[in-house]
C-alpha cells in the first residue's frame, strides 16, 4: 500500500493505492516475456527525462513511460525501474525536463538508453529556465517539478506538475513499437 493524491480533491488528501504484492512472483520469466512482448504491441512516443542542476549532477534516461495525466492542475508522469540508481535524486520539488523525441534522435534514444557514463559525452544541449539540460532538436520541452512518488510492483511512478512548455518543430515523432523504432 502507498499513499497517492486524491483524484477528486486534487493534491491535498492522499488515498491508499493497493499494488498487489503476489504479481512479480506469479509470473516466471517466460511469462514475463510473453507479457513484454504485448506491452510491446502498444505504440509509444520516446522522451528523454533529464534533470540535475549542476553538471556534475546532470542524469537523463530515455523512457517511453510518459503519459499525461491533467490539465488543471497540468500533469504527467512516468515511470523508472525502482533498482534505478538515479531514483533517488527524483526529490519531492526537484525540478526535471521531458525531451519529446523527433524521428531524427534515434541515436540519442540509444545514447540515453545506453552506458551511463557514455550519455553526456560529445553532447549538443542546452539549459532550460529551471536550470535543467535539454535537447533543442527535439519536438518539444516540458519543464516539470516531481510532485509525488509511488512504488508500483517493480517501478515507480513519478508524478510530475508542469511549470512551462514549449513546441520546439514539426519534425515527425519517434516511435516505439514491438521494441523497435518506428516513425509515422
Ligand atoms: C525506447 C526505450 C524506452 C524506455 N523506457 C523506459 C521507461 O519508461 N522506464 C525505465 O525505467 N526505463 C526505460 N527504458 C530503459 C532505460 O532507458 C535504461 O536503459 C535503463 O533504465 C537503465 O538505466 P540506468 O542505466 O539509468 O539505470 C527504455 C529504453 C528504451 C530504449
Amino acid at each position: 500500500m502507498v499513499d497517492a493524491p486524491d483524484s477528486k480533491s486534487g493534491e491535498g488528501n492522499l488515498v491508499r493505492v493497493r499494488v498487489s504484492p503476489a504479481l512479480p512472483k506469479l509470473l516466471n520469466m517466460k511469462k514475463k516475456q510473453t507479457l513484454t512482448s504485448v506491452f510491446s504491441l502498444f505504440s509509444t512516443g520516446i522522451t528523454i527525462v533529464t534533470n540535475g542542476t549542476k553538471k556534475s549532477e546532470y542524469f537523463g534516461c530515455t523512457i517511453n513511460s510518459f503519459t499525461s495525466v491533467s490539465l488543471n492542475p497540468a500533469m504527467f508522469l512516468f515511470c523508472l525501474g525502482s533498482d534505478n540508481k538515479h531514483l533517488k535524486t527524483f526529490k519531492l520539488q526537484s525540478p526535471l525536463n521531458i525531451n519529446i523525441l523527433s524521428n531524427s534522435q534515434k541515436s540519442l534514444s540509444n545514447k540515453f538508453a545506453g552506458r551511463l557514463e557514455d550519455r553526456w559525452k560529445n553532447l549538443d544541449y542546452d539549459l532550460s529556465k529551471n536550470k535543467v539540460p535539454y535537447f533543442k532538436k527535439s519536438l518539444g520541452l516540458i519543464e516539470a517539478k516531481v510532485f509525488q512518488k509511488i512504488l508500483a510492483g517493480d517501478h515507480t511512478i513519478l508524478l510530475c506538475k508542469i511549470i512551462n512548455y514549449s513546441n520546439f518543430n514539426s519534425k515527425k515523432p519517434l516511435i516505439y513499437y514491438k521494441s523497435k523504432y518506428q516513425t509515422i
